[in-house]
C-alpha cells in the first residue's frame, strides 16, 4: 500500500523526531498529542531542528517552510482517520498503548497500518487490542530519530507480509535504513547491546579501570566509534536501567539484569549528559 499521510501519537523525545522525518520527506503528516500546549511544544521542537538544519546549510529555508507546513496538530485520535500508516510514540506503559490502539482500529481505515515504536513491549500484546493485528508491526526508531539513520521494523506472529513491506518501504523513502526483525525481547540491537554495556560496566569494577581507560580500550582496541561510558552517558543512565530490567525481566540473563553502580547512580541522580554529569561531567 501506498503510503501519503502519516499520523504520529505522542510528540515527545521520540514522537518528534519521527514527525520530522516524516514531513522532511514529504509527507503530510499529523501529530497527535494529549494537550495543545504539549502539541505546540512538539511543534516547537520539530521547527528547531529544522532551522537548525537551514542554519548548517542542509536544507533551505523553504524547504524548512514547507516541511513544518505540513505537520498538523490535533488532540482527539480521530483526527488520524485518514492517515495510511500511524506511529504511535506514546509512553512505554502496556496498557495505556493497546488504549491507543484499540481506538485507532476504531477510528482509522481498516487498511492503515498502525506501527508502535516501543523498544521492550510485545508488539504482538499491543496488536491484540485490535481486531485487526494482521495490520499492526513494530517501528522502533533509534534516538535522536532525526539522526540515526536505522529502524527496525518489527514483525508480529499475525503481521501481514503487506503491512511489514509497507512499513519497510515508507522508512527507506523517508532515508532511512529499515531491517527487518521478529517481534523478540529487545529486537536486534538493545538485545545485544544492553547486555553487553552491562558487561564493560562490571569489568570497571572487577579490572579495576577507570571509565576514561575503559572508552580508550572499546575505541582503540574494538574499533567502537564511542566507548561504553560516553555512550551509557549519552542513551542515560536511568533509560539504561529501565530497559536493562525490562530485557532481564523478559529473558532471565543474569547479564541483562542493571549492574549495581548504575542503579547507584541513578539513585544518585548522575544520570549522564542530560543530569550534567553521569561518568563524566559535562
Ligand atoms: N527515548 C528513547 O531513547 C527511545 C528510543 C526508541 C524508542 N523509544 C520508545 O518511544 C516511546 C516514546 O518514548 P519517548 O522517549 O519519546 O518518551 P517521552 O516521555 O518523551 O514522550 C512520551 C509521549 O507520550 C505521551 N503521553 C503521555 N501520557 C499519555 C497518555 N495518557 N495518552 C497518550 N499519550 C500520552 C506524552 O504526551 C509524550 O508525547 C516509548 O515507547 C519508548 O520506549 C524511546
Amino acid at each position: 500500500m501506498e503510503i501519503r499521510k502519516v499520523g504520529v501519537v505522542g510528540l515527545g523525545t521520540m514522537g518528534a523526531g519521527i514527525a520530522q522525518i516524516s514531513v522532511q520527506s514529504g509527507f503530510e503528516t499529523v501529530g497527535r498529542e494529549v494537550s495543545a500546549e504539549l502539541g505546540e511544544r512538539g511543534r516547537a521542537t520539530v521547527d528547531r531542528y529544522l532551522t537548525r538544519g537551514v542554519e548548517k546549510g542542509r536544507l533551505t529555508q523553504d524547504e524548512r517552510d514547507a516541511a513544518l507546513a505540513r505537520l498538523t496538530l490535533t488532540t482527539e485520535l480521530s483526527d488520524l482517520a485518514d492517515c495510511d500508516l500511524v506511529i504511535e510514540a506514546a509512553l512505554e506503559e502496556l496498557e495505556l498503548k493497546r488504549e491507543i490502539f484499540t481506538e485507532l482500529d476504531r477510528v482509522t481505515r481498516p487498511d492503515a497500518v498502525l506501527a508502535t515504536n516501543t523498544s521492550a513491549l510485545s508488539v504482538s500484546e499491543i496488536a491484540e487490542a485490535t481486531k485487526r493485528p494482521e495490520r499492526v508491526v513494530g517501528m522502533h526508531f533509534f534516538n535522536p530519530a532525526p539522526v540515526l539513520p536505522l529502524v527496525e521494523i518489527v514483525r508480529a506472529p499475525e503481521s501481514s507480509d503487506e503491512a511489514v513491506d509497507s512499513a519497510y518501504a515508507w522508512a527507506e523513502a523517508a532515508g532511512k535504513q529499515p531491517v527487518r526483525c521478529n517481534d523478540t525481547p529487545g529486537f536486534i540491537v538493545n538485545r545485544i547491546l544492553i547486555p553487553l554495556l552491562n558487561d564493560c560496566v562490571r569489568v570497571l569494577d572487577e579490572a579495576g579501570v577507570q571509565p576514561e581507560d575503559m572508552d580508550k580500550a572499546m575505541t582503540s582496541g574494538a574499533g567502537w566509534p564511542l566507548g561504553p561510558c560516553a555512550l551509557i552517558d549519552l542513551i542515560g543512565v536511568d533509560v539504561h536501567v529501565h530497559a536493562s530490567n525490562a530485557l532481564h525481566g523478559k529473558l532471565g540473563e543474569a547479564r541483562m539484569a542493571p549492574p549495581e553502580r548504575l542503579v547507584q547512580m541513578q539513585e544518585a541522580g548522575k544520570l549522564g549528559r542530560k543530569s550534567g554529569e553521569g561518568f563524566y561531567k559535562y
